[in-house]
């Protein structure tokens, strides 16, 4: 089945007099279980495609599937569901509360649904569990954490809601390289789970690592590699 299949995408931003069209007429198709890099240039429209796919943004015409079901954007609670429940995201800058502990933050996500404080707690920690995060630090506040500590608390939050699909935009973007390597070695453990993950990259290893690659410019789809 694919997860996400988009049909002829546009999305054009205007700013006063200006216009842009970040995505032209895009066609994708995203399989479960796949593992794919977006890479392109910067502005070529990668964050836009990702944001479409999530849910976050929505495009001015052609057909996005979500799950096998065509995405009808009168439904925002039924959207705004699949969005929290089903998808995962993972931002570059993290986007999480500096000022929390990863314990707090991981739960964050949690509060949206009726379950108890102690039920969340379990599921915050064993998302972190699950990506190695040292239990030593669970109380210190998230910004006192180093980039690749950071990066691990919020794929833990993107995780502890169990999604089917992770998005991860520049998720190494401003790691070293032996912490984009452990995000990389979580993320790809996420797929071999079963998870589709789609990570937007500038780092040619890091598209390495990824069963396929879809390159963009100016806002189309220019070349797609399999492994
Ligand atoms: N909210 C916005 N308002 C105006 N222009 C935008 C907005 N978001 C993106 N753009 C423009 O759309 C193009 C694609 O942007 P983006 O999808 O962020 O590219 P990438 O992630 O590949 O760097 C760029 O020219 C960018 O300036
Ligand atoms: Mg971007």
């Amino acid at each position: 089945m694919a997860v996400v299949v988009m049909k002829k995408i546009c999305k054009t931003f205007t700013l006063k007099d200006m216009s842009v069209k970040a995505l032209d007429n895009v066609d994708l198709s995203v399989e479960e279980g796949e593992m794919l890099a977006i890479t392109g240039a910067s502005g070529s429209g990668k964050t836009t495609l990702l944001n479409i796919a999530g849910l976050l943004d929505r495009q001015d015409s052609g057909e996005l599937e979500l799950f096998g079901k065509t995405v009808d954007f009168s439904k925002d609670s039924a959207n705004a569901r699949i969005r929290n429940k089903r998808i995962g995201f993972v931002f570059q800058d993290y986007s999480l509360m500096a000022g929390e502990n990863a314990v707090f933050n991981v739960m964050l996500p949690l509060y949206f649904s009726k379950i108890p404080l102690r039920k969340m707690k379990k599921a915050a920690l064993a998302a972190l569990d699950k990506v190695g995060f040292p239990r030593s630090h669970l109380k210190n506040k998230v910004k006192f954490l180093s980039g690749g500590q950071k990066q691990r608390v919020a794929i833990a939050r993107a995780l502890v809601n169990d999604p089917d699909l992770i998005l991860a935009d520049e998720p190494t973007g401003a790691l070293d390289s032996e912490s984009s390597k452990m995000v990389m070695d979580i993320l790809k453990q996420l797929n071999r789970d079963g998870r589709t993950v789609i990570v937007i990259t500038h780092d040619p290893l890091v598209a390495g690592e990824c069963a396929r690659e879809v390159r963009l410019s100016d806002g189309r789809v220019v070349q797609s590699r399999d492994v």
